[in-house]
Protein backbone atom coordinates (compact mmCIF):
# COMPACT_ATOMS: atom_id res chain seq x y z
CA UNK A 1 0.00 0.00 0.00
CA UNK A 2 1.13 3.68 -0.78
CA UNK A 3 0.50 6.19 0.65
CA UNK A 4 0.89 9.93 0.58
CA UNK A 5 3.30 12.36 2.29
CA UNK A 6 1.89 14.82 4.39
CA UNK A 7 1.35 18.04 2.23
CA UNK A 8 2.37 19.64 5.57
CA UNK A 9 6.05 18.93 5.64
CA UNK A 10 6.75 18.60 1.93
CA UNK A 11 8.54 21.31 -0.20
CA UNK A 12 8.26 24.63 0.63
CA UNK A 13 6.14 24.29 3.71
CA UNK A 14 8.67 22.25 5.60
CA UNK A 15 11.61 24.28 4.11
CA UNK A 16 9.99 27.25 5.90
CA UNK A 17 9.16 25.55 8.93
CA UNK A 18 12.45 24.12 9.25
CA UNK A 19 14.00 27.91 9.08
CA UNK A 20 11.70 28.90 11.81
CA UNK A 21 12.02 26.47 14.12
CA UNK A 22 15.59 26.11 13.90
CA UNK A 23 16.54 29.32 13.89
CA UNK A 24 18.20 29.42 17.15
CA UNK A 25 19.58 25.72 16.18
CA UNK A 26 18.79 22.93 18.44
CA UNK A 27 16.84 20.07 17.40
CA UNK A 28 13.00 19.66 15.66
CA UNK A 29 10.99 16.63 15.14
CA UNK A 30 8.18 16.63 12.24
CA UNK A 31 5.90 13.95 10.33
CA UNK A 32 8.08 12.91 7.23
CA UNK A 33 5.40 10.18 6.25
CA UNK A 34 4.33 6.55 6.44
CA UNK A 35 5.76 2.87 5.65
CA UNK A 36 4.28 0.23 3.40
CA UNK A 37 3.66 -1.37 6.68
CA UNK A 38 1.69 2.07 8.24
CA UNK A 39 4.74 2.80 10.59
CA UNK A 40 4.74 6.46 10.80
CA UNK A 41 7.63 8.14 10.45
CA UNK A 42 9.55 11.30 11.44
CA UNK A 43 12.15 13.74 10.06
CA UNK A 44 14.36 15.40 12.80
CA UNK A 45 16.34 18.79 11.93
CA UNK A 46 19.83 19.54 13.48
CA UNK A 47 21.47 22.56 13.12
CA UNK A 48 24.49 24.07 14.95
CA UNK A 49 25.59 27.84 15.42
CA UNK A 50 27.58 28.16 12.29
CA UNK A 51 24.36 26.95 10.47
CA UNK A 52 25.73 23.52 9.80
CA UNK A 53 21.95 21.73 9.22
CA UNK A 54 21.67 17.87 8.92
CA UNK A 55 18.11 15.88 8.51
CA UNK A 56 17.84 12.46 9.59
CA UNK A 57 14.81 10.46 9.27
CA UNK A 58 13.96 7.41 11.89
CA UNK A 59 13.71 5.14 8.75
CA UNK A 60 16.92 3.70 8.18
CA UNK A 61 18.82 6.33 10.23
CA UNK A 62 18.94 7.83 6.63
CA UNK A 63 20.61 11.21 6.53
CA UNK A 64 18.21 13.15 4.43
CA UNK A 65 20.09 16.43 4.26
CA UNK A 66 23.37 17.84 5.19
CA UNK A 67 24.34 21.88 4.61
CA UNK A 68 28.22 22.54 4.81
CA UNK A 69 29.11 26.17 4.30
CA UNK A 70 31.62 26.51 1.40
CA UNK A 71 34.74 28.99 1.64
CA UNK A 72 32.28 32.03 1.27
CA UNK A 73 30.13 30.69 3.54
CA UNK A 74 27.34 29.97 1.33
CA UNK A 75 25.42 26.73 2.77
CA UNK A 76 25.01 23.78 0.48
CA UNK A 77 23.92 19.90 0.75
CA UNK A 78 25.80 17.72 0.09
CA UNK A 79 24.49 14.44 0.59
CA UNK A 80 22.63 12.95 -2.36
CA UNK A 81 19.41 11.74 -1.72
CA UNK A 82 15.14 12.27 -2.06
CA UNK A 83 12.92 14.83 -1.10
CA UNK A 84 10.07 12.40 0.02
CA UNK A 85 10.26 9.14 2.08
CA UNK A 86 8.15 7.26 -0.93
CA UNK A 87 11.96 7.66 -2.93
CA UNK A 88 13.16 6.01 -0.09
CA UNK A 89 11.17 3.17 0.30
CA UNK A 90 10.92 2.46 -3.69
CA UNK A 91 14.59 2.63 -4.70
CA UNK A 92 17.87 3.39 -2.88
CA UNK A 93 21.32 2.87 -3.09
CA UNK A 94 21.58 2.99 0.65
CA UNK A 95 21.30 6.84 -0.30
CA UNK A 96 22.00 7.87 3.54
CA UNK A 97 21.50 5.07 5.37
CA UNK A 98 22.90 3.03 8.44
CA UNK A 99 23.89 -0.14 8.00
CA UNK A 100 23.79 -3.35 9.39
CA UNK A 101 24.08 -5.94 10.79
CA UNK A 102 26.96 -6.35 8.45
CA UNK A 103 27.87 -3.22 6.51
CA UNK A 104 29.36 -4.67 2.90
CA UNK A 105 29.68 -8.12 1.04
CA UNK A 106 29.38 -11.68 3.08
CA UNK A 107 30.53 -14.08 0.20
CA UNK A 108 27.58 -16.31 -1.12
CA UNK A 109 25.26 -15.57 1.74
CA UNK A 110 27.20 -17.75 3.79
CA UNK A 111 29.55 -17.89 6.89
CA UNK A 112 30.51 -20.44 9.34
CA UNK A 113 30.74 -19.93 13.33
CA UNK A 114 31.52 -22.24 15.95
CA UNK A 115 30.88 -24.65 14.15
CA UNK A 116 27.74 -24.17 12.28
CA UNK A 117 26.74 -22.48 9.07
CA UNK A 118 24.65 -19.33 8.36
CA UNK A 119 22.69 -18.78 5.20
CA UNK A 120 22.00 -15.13 4.81
CA UNK A 121 20.05 -13.68 1.75
CA UNK A 122 22.15 -13.14 -1.35
CA UNK A 123 20.58 -9.77 -2.54
CA UNK A 124 23.91 -8.35 -4.62
CA UNK A 125 24.78 -11.19 -7.29
CA UNK A 126 26.12 -14.18 -5.80
CA UNK A 127 26.40 -12.60 -2.47
CA UNK A 128 25.04 -10.79 0.43
CA UNK A 129 25.24 -7.29 1.31
CA UNK A 130 24.63 -4.42 3.85
CA UNK A 131 22.59 -6.76 5.95
CA UNK A 132 20.59 -8.24 3.16
CA UNK A 133 16.71 -7.70 1.75
CA UNK A 134 15.55 -5.76 4.94
CA UNK A 135 18.49 -4.68 6.91
CA UNK A 136 19.25 -1.48 9.14
CA UNK A 137 18.85 0.96 6.82
CA UNK A 138 15.17 -0.37 6.40
CA UNK A 139 13.60 -0.40 9.61
CA UNK A 140 12.21 2.27 11.89
CA UNK A 141 14.57 3.18 14.32
CA UNK A 142 13.47 4.63 17.89
CA UNK A 143 14.91 8.09 18.40
CA UNK A 144 15.61 9.76 20.87
CA UNK A 145 17.00 13.46 20.28
CA UNK A 146 19.19 15.35 22.55
CA UNK A 147 21.16 19.42 23.40
CA UNK A 148 24.10 20.05 25.31
CA UNK A 149 25.61 23.35 25.39
CA UNK A 150 28.44 22.13 22.21
CA UNK A 151 26.47 19.70 20.48
CA UNK A 152 22.97 18.96 19.30
CA UNK A 153 22.49 14.66 18.49
CA UNK A 154 20.14 12.08 18.33
CA UNK A 155 20.35 8.68 19.79
CA UNK A 156 18.66 5.81 17.88
CA UNK A 157 18.42 2.37 19.03
CA UNK A 158 17.18 -0.93 16.87
CA UNK A 159 17.05 -4.36 18.47
CA UNK A 160 17.76 -7.00 16.02
CA UNK A 161 15.83 -9.91 16.54
CA UNK A 162 17.29 -13.89 16.73
CA UNK A 163 17.40 -14.87 13.33
CA UNK A 164 16.47 -11.75 11.95
CA UNK A 165 18.06 -11.90 7.87
CA UNK A 166 19.30 -15.24 9.02
CA UNK A 167 21.75 -13.99 11.67
CA UNK A 168 22.41 -15.28 14.99
CA UNK A 169 21.35 -13.62 18.22
CA UNK A 170 19.30 -11.12 19.64
CA UNK A 171 21.53 -7.66 18.86
CA UNK A 172 21.01 -4.35 20.80
CA UNK A 173 22.22 -1.77 18.88
CA UNK A 174 22.43 2.29 19.80
CA UNK A 175 23.79 4.38 17.14
CA UNK A 176 24.23 8.20 18.01
CA UNK A 177 24.67 11.20 15.41
CA UNK A 178 26.09 14.07 16.89
CA UNK A 179 26.69 17.20 15.22
CA UNK A 180 29.10 19.61 17.15
CA UNK A 181 29.90 23.27 17.61
CA UNK A 182 32.92 22.17 15.43
CA UNK A 183 31.47 21.59 12.21
CA UNK A 184 31.86 17.61 13.01
CA UNK A 185 29.69 14.92 12.30
CA UNK A 186 30.46 12.25 15.05
CA UNK A 187 28.45 8.61 14.78
CA UNK A 188 29.06 6.60 17.68
CA UNK A 189 27.72 2.89 17.24
CA UNK A 190 28.02 0.41 20.22
CA UNK A 191 26.05 -2.86 20.12
CA UNK A 192 25.77 -6.11 23.08
CA UNK A 193 24.42 -9.76 21.90
CA UNK A 194 22.83 -13.00 23.52
CA UNK A 195 24.50 -14.84 20.77
CA UNK A 196 27.91 -15.37 18.93
CA UNK A 197 26.75 -12.86 16.06
CA UNK A 198 29.03 -10.78 12.72
CA UNK A 199 28.38 -7.19 13.43
CA UNK A 200 30.05 -4.27 11.42
CA UNK A 201 28.18 -1.24 11.38
CA UNK A 202 28.45 1.79 8.90
CA UNK A 203 27.20 4.69 7.32
CA UNK A 204 26.38 4.97 3.90
CA UNK A 205 25.97 8.78 2.97
CA UNK A 206 27.06 9.88 -0.11
CA UNK A 207 28.65 13.11 -0.99
CA UNK A 208 29.21 15.51 -3.39
CA UNK A 209 31.39 18.57 -1.81
CA UNK A 210 30.67 21.06 -4.85
CA UNK A 211 26.58 20.29 -3.59
CA UNK A 212 23.99 17.78 -4.58
CA UNK A 213 23.98 17.59 -8.22
CA UNK A 214 26.55 19.86 -9.11
CA UNK A 215 27.99 16.99 -11.51
CA UNK A 216 30.76 14.22 -10.77
CA UNK A 217 32.77 13.97 -8.34
CA UNK A 218 35.86 13.33 -10.22
CA UNK A 219 37.65 16.48 -9.37
CA UNK A 220 37.24 15.78 -5.50
CA UNK A 221 41.35 15.75 -4.04
CA UNK A 222 41.42 12.27 -2.36
CA UNK A 223 44.08 11.99 0.45
CA UNK A 224 43.71 8.15 1.70
CA UNK A 225 45.63 7.17 5.11
CA UNK A 226 46.43 3.18 3.46
CA UNK A 227 49.32 1.73 2.81
CA UNK A 228 47.71 -1.68 1.56
CA UNK A 229 44.16 -1.87 0.24
CA UNK A 230 42.07 -5.39 -0.05
CA UNK A 231 42.03 -6.13 -3.87
CA UNK A 232 38.81 -8.11 -4.80
CA UNK A 233 37.00 -10.73 -7.49
CA UNK A 234 34.64 -10.00 -9.91
CA UNK A 235 32.07 -9.91 -7.54
CA UNK A 236 33.96 -7.62 -5.34
CA UNK A 237 34.72 -10.32 -2.53
CA UNK A 238 38.70 -9.46 -1.38
CA UNK A 239 40.99 -12.22 -2.33
CA UNK A 240 42.58 -12.11 1.25
CA UNK A 241 45.80 -10.86 -0.36
CA UNK A 242 46.38 -6.97 1.79
CA UNK A 243 48.48 -5.47 -1.36
CA UNK A 244 50.53 -2.87 -1.46
CA UNK A 245 48.76 0.53 -3.43
CA UNK A 246 52.51 1.93 -4.10
CA UNK A 247 52.64 2.12 -7.78
CA UNK A 248 48.65 1.16 -8.10
CA UNK A 249 45.55 3.72 -8.65
CA UNK A 250 44.66 2.87 -5.50
CA UNK A 251 47.66 5.14 -3.80
CA UNK A 252 46.25 7.81 -2.11
CA UNK A 253 48.56 8.55 0.47
CA UNK A 254 49.17 12.35 -1.68
CA UNK A 255 46.27 14.09 -2.32
CA UNK A 256 45.05 13.25 -5.88
CA UNK A 257 41.65 14.06 -7.51
CA UNK A 258 39.52 11.15 -7.90
CA UNK A 259 39.63 11.13 -11.59
CA UNK A 260 43.24 10.85 -12.24
CA UNK A 261 43.49 7.12 -12.51
CA UNK A 262 40.16 5.77 -12.38
CA UNK A 263 39.80 4.80 -15.72
CA UNK A 264 43.55 3.30 -15.53
CA UNK A 265 43.60 -0.27 -17.31
CA UNK A 266 43.71 -1.77 -13.89
CA UNK A 267 42.06 -4.80 -13.66
CA UNK A 268 40.71 -3.79 -9.84
CA UNK A 269 39.24 -0.96 -11.74
CA UNK A 270 37.24 -2.69 -14.31
CA UNK A 271 34.79 -4.61 -11.66
CA UNK A 272 32.72 -0.95 -10.37
CA UNK A 273 34.46 0.28 -12.56
CA UNK A 274 35.79 2.26 -11.04
CA UNK A 275 36.93 2.53 -7.17
CA UNK A 276 34.53 0.54 -4.53
CA UNK A 277 37.28 -1.02 -2.56
CA UNK A 278 38.18 -1.83 1.41
CA UNK A 279 41.67 0.73 1.88
CA UNK A 280 43.42 -0.99 5.23
CA UNK A 281 44.04 2.23 7.76
CA UNK A 282 47.07 2.69 9.36
CA UNK A 283 46.86 3.08 12.66
CA UNK A 284 48.64 4.56 15.59
CA UNK A 285 47.72 4.22 19.23
CA UNK A 286 45.79 2.24 20.88
CA UNK A 287 42.40 1.76 18.66
CA UNK A 288 40.18 3.52 21.17
CA UNK A 289 40.33 6.75 19.92
CA UNK A 290 39.62 7.69 15.81
CA UNK A 291 42.94 8.23 13.99
CA UNK A 292 43.03 9.47 10.84
CA UNK A 293 41.73 8.03 7.59
CA UNK A 294 40.95 9.86 4.85
CA UNK A 295 40.82 14.01 4.16
CA UNK A 296 38.17 15.06 0.94
CA UNK A 297 38.46 18.49 -0.67
CA UNK A 298 36.30 19.73 -3.21
CA UNK A 299 38.42 22.86 -5.33
CA UNK A 300 35.75 25.00 -6.70
CA UNK A 301 33.79 25.73 -3.24
CA UNK A 302 36.92 25.01 -1.14
CA UNK A 303 34.91 22.66 0.82
CA UNK A 304 37.25 19.99 2.80
CA UNK A 305 35.73 16.71 4.91
CA UNK A 306 38.18 14.87 6.97
CA UNK A 307 37.63 11.32 8.83
CA UNK A 308 38.83 9.98 11.93
CA UNK A 309 37.85 6.29 12.73
CA UNK A 310 38.38 3.85 15.13
CA UNK A 311 37.76 1.26 12.26
CA UNK A 312 40.53 -0.82 10.65
CA UNK A 313 39.10 -0.17 7.17
CA UNK A 314 37.22 2.53 4.54
CA UNK A 315 35.29 1.64 1.79
CA UNK A 316 35.91 3.90 -0.55
CA UNK A 317 32.77 3.73 -3.46
CA UNK A 318 32.94 5.98 -6.43
CA UNK A 319 29.54 5.80 -7.23
CA UNK A 320 29.82 3.80 -10.40
CA UNK A 321 26.24 2.03 -10.09
CA UNK A 322 24.75 5.17 -10.09
CA UNK A 323 23.24 5.06 -13.81
CA UNK A 324 21.01 8.11 -14.89
CA UNK A 325 18.24 5.73 -13.64
CA UNK A 326 17.80 7.35 -10.43
CA UNK A 327 15.54 11.14 -9.79
CA UNK A 328 16.83 12.71 -6.16
CA UNK A 329 16.08 15.98 -4.56
CA UNK A 330 14.81 18.55 -6.94
CA UNK A 331 14.76 15.93 -10.16
CA UNK A 332 18.41 15.97 -10.32
CA UNK A 333 19.45 12.74 -12.01
CA UNK A 334 22.02 10.82 -10.54
CA UNK A 335 24.76 9.77 -13.16
CA UNK A 336 27.22 7.94 -12.72
CA UNK A 337 30.26 9.15 -10.45
CA UNK A 338 27.83 11.73 -9.60
CA UNK A 339 28.48 10.99 -5.49
CA UNK A 340 31.16 9.15 -3.55
CA UNK A 341 30.92 7.09 -0.52
CA UNK A 342 33.78 6.39 2.56
CA UNK A 343 32.45 3.80 4.90
CA UNK A 344 34.26 3.17 7.94
CA UNK A 345 33.97 -0.02 8.82
CA UNK A 346 35.76 -3.51 8.89
CA UNK A 347 36.82 -5.46 6.18
CA UNK A 348 34.57 -7.27 3.66
CA UNK A 349 33.74 -11.01 4.29
CA UNK A 350 35.69 -10.84 7.17
CA UNK A 351 33.23 -13.85 8.75
CA UNK A 352 35.00 -16.13 6.05
CA UNK A 353 38.41 -14.59 5.86
CA UNK A 354 40.04 -15.93 9.19
CA UNK A 355 43.33 -13.58 8.67
CA UNK A 356 40.88 -10.32 8.58
CA UNK A 357 40.52 -8.58 11.97
CA UNK A 358 37.35 -10.08 13.34
CA UNK A 359 34.16 -9.05 13.07
CA UNK A 360 32.70 -11.46 15.71
CA UNK A 361 30.29 -10.17 18.88
CA UNK A 362 29.83 -12.47 21.69
CA UNK A 363 27.86 -12.45 24.63
CA UNK A 364 29.41 -10.27 27.41
CA UNK A 365 31.12 -7.30 24.97
CA UNK A 366 30.53 -5.08 23.87
CA UNK A 367 30.36 -3.78 20.07
CA UNK A 368 32.21 0.14 20.18
CA UNK A 369 32.91 2.12 17.22
CA UNK A 370 33.84 5.67 16.48
CA UNK A 371 33.96 8.04 13.25
CA UNK A 372 34.06 11.69 12.95
CA UNK A 373 33.35 13.41 9.51
CA UNK A 374 34.95 16.87 10.20
CA UNK A 375 34.04 19.39 8.37
CA UNK A 376 35.91 22.68 7.21
CA UNK A 377 37.50 24.63 3.99
CA UNK A 378 40.06 25.72 2.87
CA UNK A 379 40.92 28.60 0.94
C1 LIG B 1 28.48 -0.19 -1.33
C2 LIG B 1 29.06 -1.23 -2.20
C3 LIG B 1 28.87 -0.88 -3.62
C4 LIG B 1 27.43 -0.63 -3.91
C5 LIG B 1 26.88 0.40 -2.98
C6 LIG B 1 25.41 0.56 -3.18
O1 LIG B 1 29.25 0.92 -1.31
O2 LIG B 1 30.41 -1.47 -1.92
O3 LIG B 1 29.35 -1.89 -4.43
O4 LIG B 1 26.72 -1.82 -3.74
O5 LIG B 1 27.14 0.03 -1.67
O6 LIG B 1 25.06 0.65 -4.52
Amino acid sequence: MQRVLDPRVSGWAMILAWTVACAGGGVTRERFGTTDCGEAVSVFTLKNAHGMALRVTDYGGIILTLLVPDKNGRLDDVVLGYDSLTGYLRSSPYFGALIGRYGNRIAHGRFTLDGKTYTLATNNGPNHLHGGLRGFDKVVWDVAPFEHPDSVGLVLRYTSPNDEEGYPGTLRTTVTYTLTSANELVFDYSATTDRATPVNLTQHSYFNLAGDGKGDILGHVVTLNADRFTPVDSTLIPTGELKSVAGTPFDFRKPTPIGARIDQDDVQLRYGPGYDHNFVLNKSGDGHEPTFAARVYEPATGRVMEIYTTEPGLQFYSGNFLDGTLHGKKGVVYRRRYGFAMETQHFPDSPNKPGFPSTILRPAEQYRSRTIYKFAVQP
